[in-house]
């Protein structure tokens, strides 16, 4: 595999503040960067009949994601093509976007159906001007990528080496469990660095270390990276399987450290495990004999979750274990996708602007998992703005007790800029490289 692109990455860096407080480097990248990069708009699965729409919104665009067919898909601006109007908001099903002002009409396929009065314009409007202005889109992993370049790369050029790396977990057939957003006192970019690396983890979630300390690499290929564990803080290296090994210290029993450690997270995330990995989790110490090496546990409680899915129709992809090491835990897909991937389920996390406070974003946090053909729960999406432990449970409530944080100290004459870890942040500063490309300004610089 090739590791990091440009050497600097390795190099300790500091990071200027402008990106993340800077009301006219948010202003800049609705010019320099939303317009000209792949955003992950919907899933596939909020669109499943000929009709039904999903309103994305981008700063001052929005687009419209539209089923226009079984297999077709399409993405127009938002906006009425008389004077102005907004077409739609929010989601829905509909068989043409009709515009409330004046009464204009486009079917699915952004062919003008009514132009009252047409005649009033004698023969200056005609299919052409009057069909709606198209936005690439083109589907990967179960989501619905819109990208507003008309002469950008495709989608799966600019994914990889994420959608090759990804393709086998299949998450394209992983369906939402839960989904929840709120508003958040933070810059966009501060928010998704809160869960680019697992650096914090000792510092924010300290109980998570009762079951072993992970040390992280991190990589970046390109302007996407990522990162997983590669052993124990003062202990063994470990041949962890991602989000879906074995957990525990070289001196507790890994037959009972990890149920005791996926059921911690099934409480405090909701997220990362399932309730089929936790049951063959809980069946470990009546299977196995004590002194069980951890690898072992863990090939044993997978295969017998596996074995368990099966049965009630989940069949679990192929995915090689040196590959499952070599995904690690998390992508940071530029610019703000986040995807905690597991062999069944994923987390996911999707950060915007809102508007042009570069102290505010639009923080979304969503989980996915494999179901049973037919019983995929009916999920929409839920406003919590309250961002406690009672509404957004323990581990992520104790993240957004940094962020707002983080947000406020970036603007201390006291703070010269951040200073990601070279080893296990590099998320963040390839972050930062690949902004300034688009940007041409903030670049990581290499402290000398
Ligand atoms: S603005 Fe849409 S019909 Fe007039
Ligand atoms: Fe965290």
């Amino acid at each position: 595999m090739n590791d990091v692109t440009t050497g600097l990455l390795d190099r300790p860096c500091i990071i200027p503040v402008e990106a993340y407080t800077s009301e006219a480097y948010a202003r800049a990248e609705n010019d320099k960067l939303w317009p000209k990069v792949w955003q992950a708009a919907c899933r596939v699965e909020e669109i499943p009949r000929v009709g039904d729409y999903v309103t994305y919104d981008i700063l001052d665009e929005s687009i419209i994601v539209v089923r226009t067919g079984a297999e077709t898909i399409q993405a127009y601006y938002n906006v009425c093509l008389h004077r102005g109007r907004r077409l739609t908001a929010g989601c829905g099903h509909t068989k043409q976007f009709a515009c409330r002002f004046h009464g204009w009409r486009w079917d699915l396929n952004g062919e003008n159906a009514l132009a009252l009065d047409r005649e009033d314009w004698g023969d200056k409007l005609n299919p052409d001007n009057l069909r709606m202005r198209q936005v690439k889109v083109d589907t990967w992993g179960g989501w619905v990528w819109v990208n507003m370049d008309p002469d950008c790369e495709p989608l799966r050029q600019w994914l990889e080496p994420a959608s090759s790396m990804l393709d086998p977990f299949e998450l394209e057939k992983m369906r939402y469990r839960w989904r929840q957003w709120l508003y958040f006192p933070c810059n966009w970019k501060t928010a998704l660095e809160a869960f680019i690396e697992s650096y914090h983890v000792l510092g924010t979630h300290p109980e998570l270390i009762q079951w072993g300390e992970n040390i992280a690499w991190s990589r970046a290929e390109g302007r996407h990276s990522w990162h997983g564990f590669s052993g124990l803080r003062n202990g063994p290296q470990l041949k962890n399987t991602g989000l879906s090994g074995a957990a525990g210290t070289a001196d507790q029993d890994p037959r009972i450290a990890t149920p005791e450690f996926l059921e911690y997270l099934m409480d405090t995330v909701n997220a990362t495990t399932t309730d089929t990995i936790i049951a063959a989790a809980r069946r470990l110490v009546d299977e196995l004999p004590a002194g069980t090496p951890p690898e072992e546990v863990s090939a044993h409680m997978m295969a017998s979750a596996k074995r368990d899915d099966a049965a009630r129709g989940v069949i679990w992809p192929e995915v090689d274990p040196e590959h499952m090491m070599a995904t690690g835990i998390d992508w940071h897909v530029f610019p703000n996708t986040v995807i905690l991937h597991g062999i069944t389920f994923a987390l996911c996390y999707r950060a915007r602007p809102n508007g042009y406070d570069p102290d505010s974003c639009i923080f979304e946090v969503y989980v996915l998992e494999r179901f049973p053909e037919g019983q995929e729960p009916e999920t929409e999406w839920v406003y919590e703005p309250d961002a406690t432990e009672e509404k957004w449970r323990r581990i992520l409530s104790q993240d957004f007790n940094n962020m707002p944080e983080v947000q406020k100290g970036m603007k201390s004459r006291g703070f010269p800029g951040s200073r990601p870890s070279p080893v296990q942040e590099k998320a963040v500063t390839n972050f930062h490289r690949t902004l300034a490309e688009y940007m041409g300004t903030g670049a990581p610089v290499e402290i000398k």
